[in-house]
């Protein structure tokens, strides 16, 4: 079983063809609401794959949280673990999207109050995962204690650093992958890429958007292409990457092989509105392989 700790939100999200400037007002063209949340869009996207996955976080019993819990249990998601706080919203993220990207601010409610006492409670959860996979829109002292926990128990855990604003320097040693975008990575380790990855070969994947992603082996950089499409959302492309690479490694994939399988899939990711719909089953990321991509060395 892999499990993620990590948040659950509701998405609230407007589709504009321009992004306001400080002081402006746009007009938008369409309003829509979806379930997401790092956590939660991460662990979809592996119960999607067909593995069995298990979501620890926090909700609130505003509504929301009540919603997005049957949601992840019609994904076949096991939800025990998922801790419901009277009188505290759900976590909200409203999100931006234009044709060119997007932007989102999120406001944590409950999953603020996923601390190192319930974690504490389910540790032997972690414990006997085949694979961690965590984020940081909840508290950092909850992140430390969860990839200590992993540490000690030899459990390999992904870390996906966003938002980047909540990474605290000691989660580089405790964590077996770490998996920013480019802005990520240049905020943790400063300007200089190439020598960031040569410090941690095959801990560092920085991922490229479309582009991709790249790592150091120990020998050569190794620069993996994204599959092309035409994305109409870009929400959650990430989360997909992040779960579907922690699917592959627990597959028994090596990491380049692992970042080919989570490329596919985001690529899929981008073809649907919201963070979760467009997210493929293990046929559609097969066939998506079957496409042209190609790895670079140098
Ligand atoms: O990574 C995308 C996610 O970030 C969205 O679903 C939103 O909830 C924010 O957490
Ligand atoms: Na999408």
């Amino acid at each position: 079983m892999i499990t993620v700790v990590g948040s659950i939100n509701m998405d609230l999200v407007v589709q504009t063809n321009h992004v306001p400037e400080i002081g402006e007002t746009k007009l938008g063209t369409s309003f829509s609401t979806y379930f997401g949340g790092k956590g939660a869009n991460q662990v979809v996207s592996i119960a999607r794959l067909g593995k069995e996955a298990q979501m620890i976080g926090a909700c609130g019993t505003d509504g929301y949280g009540e919603k997005a819990l049957a949601l992840l249990k019609q994904e076949n998601v096991k939800t025990e673990n998922v801790f419901l706080f009277p009188n505290e919203t759900t976590g909200i993220a409203t999100i931006i999207v234009s044709e060119a990207d997007n932007r989102i601010i999120v406001v944590p409610g409950a999953n603020n109050l996923l601390t190192c006492n319930e974690i504490e409670r389910v540790k032997q959860e972690i414990v006997q995962s085949e694979i961690v996979v965590i984020q940081l829109e909840i508290p950092s002292e909850t992140v430390h204690a969860v990839l200590e926990i992993c540490k000690q128990h030899d459990v390999p855990v992904v870390l996906n650093p966003a938002p980047v604003d909540n990474f605290k320097e000691e989660f580089i040693e405790l964590a077996t992958y770490l998996t920013p975008n480019e802005s990520e990575c240049i905020s943790i380790f400063g300007g200089n890429m190439e020598q960031s990855l040569e410090l941690y070969p095959n801990k560092l994947i920085v991922t490229l958007g479309d582009q991709g992603a790249r790592y150091y082996d120990g020998e050569k950089h190794i620069f993996i292409k994204g599959f092309q499409t035409t994305p109409l959302d870009t929400t959650g492309a990430g989360d997909t990457f992040n779960g579907s690479f922690a699917f592959a490694l627990a597959e028994g994939m090596g990491i380049q092989e692992a970042v080919r399988f989570a490329n596919a899939s985001a690529s899929i990711s981008v073809e649907k509105q919201g963070a979760q719909s467009g997210m493929p089953s293990l046929e559609k990321v097969l066939d998506r392989l079957k496409d042209k991509d190609s790895t670079d060395t140098k």
